[in-house]
């Protein structure tokens, strides 16, 4: 099978596209055809060496894909060959052929396409445990997504719509604020004003007539995070999943008492790992909101497998607007 392997860690442009043997499923493993497989920032900064888990080297890199079940080991009871699933693992989703435990795999619907199942289990599942295992989000409440153009920014924006929400996006690039208002925020905040510690504040005062936003989703730390601290209303929750504008932000302790505020921590891949029933009950819902229509990932490229440093390259530039999957 072909697979991208990286040597070292270090620019996508020195992954190599190498023959290896084909995979045998171990017990409880299976062995899944990739047809497609979602490509995300944390991708980049596992290839690039930043990511808090480092896989031993050499490795394929990868955290999601979809196929059909080619091969079960012993003891598996939940898939048979030919079943089509999504995988959720910790590396080597960009090969042709993935082991998986079974417990990371998913039956998906029968309707739905092998590129779409591969955009919706990373973003998808980052966005419903910020809201819902975090944030405890309730229909009616208002939602700042900071970093709304990128691929969780638009699931959030869109499950903020879909569960009964008003959703704020958050963008960096308002040239890309299209892109957040099709997957249906309801306003558009500027986080590229030159005043952003007030300018943020005011802008979210102005849309919800000054009592500010009960819920901030967080991929940017920095400025943004500071200023989104500001513009939260009274008991307010702020989730912190990512540091895209590059600072990691330290929190002043009084403004959590002076306001009854939250602050709380995502890590998606723990879910994954520790709780597979909450994430397979998570991934249910996210699949029937997509069933009614409500949710559709945004695929702005499609590339062949070996175009994988391609692939990275555009997220490290910031040139990707919604998913790229990569198809073999
Ligand atoms: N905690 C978790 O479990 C978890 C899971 C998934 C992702 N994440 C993290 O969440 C963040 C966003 O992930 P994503 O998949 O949405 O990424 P993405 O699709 O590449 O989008 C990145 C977003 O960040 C914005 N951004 C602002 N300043 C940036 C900068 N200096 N460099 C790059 N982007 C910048 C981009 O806006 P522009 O339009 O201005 O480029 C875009 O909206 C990343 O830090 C990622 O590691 C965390």
């Amino acid at each position: 099978m072909r697979a991208m392997v990286m040597r070292e860690f270090g620019p996508p442009e020195t992954a190599e596209s190498v023959e290896l043997p084909d995979p045998e499923p171990g017990p409880g493993e299976v062995v899944v055809r990739m047809r497609a497989a979602g490509v995300n920032y944390p991708d980049l900064l596992v290839v690039e060496g930043r990511y808090q888990h480092k896989p031993p080297l050499p490795f394929t890199p990868g955290k999601e894909l979809a196929g059909e079940v080619l091969a079960i080991g012993w003891e598996v009871t939940n898939f048979v060959a030919g079943d089509r699933v999504m995988v959720q693992v910790e590396h080597g989703a960009f090969a042709e052929r993935v082991v998986a435990r079974q417990e990371q795999c998913l039956e998906i619907p029968d309707e739905m396409p092998f590129d779409d199942a591969a955009s919706m289990g990373l973003v998808y599942q980052t966005a419903w445990f910020a809201l819902r295992e975090r944030a405890r989000f309730q229909p009616g409440e208002t939602v700042l997504v900071n970093g709304a153009t990128g691929g969780v920014g638009l699931a959030a924006v869109q499950l903020v719509k879909a569960l009964g929400g008003t959703a704020l996006a958050g963008v960096t690039t308002p040239a890309k604020a299209q892109a957040a208002v099709d997957a249906g925020a309801d306003h558009v905040i500027d986080l590229s004003v030159a005043d952003l510690r007030d300018g943020l504040r005011a802008q979210v005062h102005a849309v919800t007539e000054g009592k500010g936003a009960d819920i901030c989703i967080d991929m940017l730390g920095g400025d943004p995070f500071d200023a989104a601290m500001r513009a939260l209303a009274w008991c307010g929750r702020m989730v912190v999943v990512g540091f895209a504008a590059g600072r990691i932000p330290e929190i002043k302790a009084n403004y959590l008492l002076v306001k009854n505020i939250e602050v709380s921590g995502l890590q998606w891949s723990d879910y994954r790992d520790r709780t597979p029933a909450v994430m397979a009950k998570a991934q249910a819902e996210i699949f029937r909101l997509y069933g009614e229509g409500r949710l559709k990932p945004a695929i702005m490229a499609r590339l062949p497998l070996d175009r994988m440093a391609e692939a990275l390259a555009l997220i490290r530039d910031r040139k990707v607007i919604g998913k790229i999957v990569l198809e073999a």
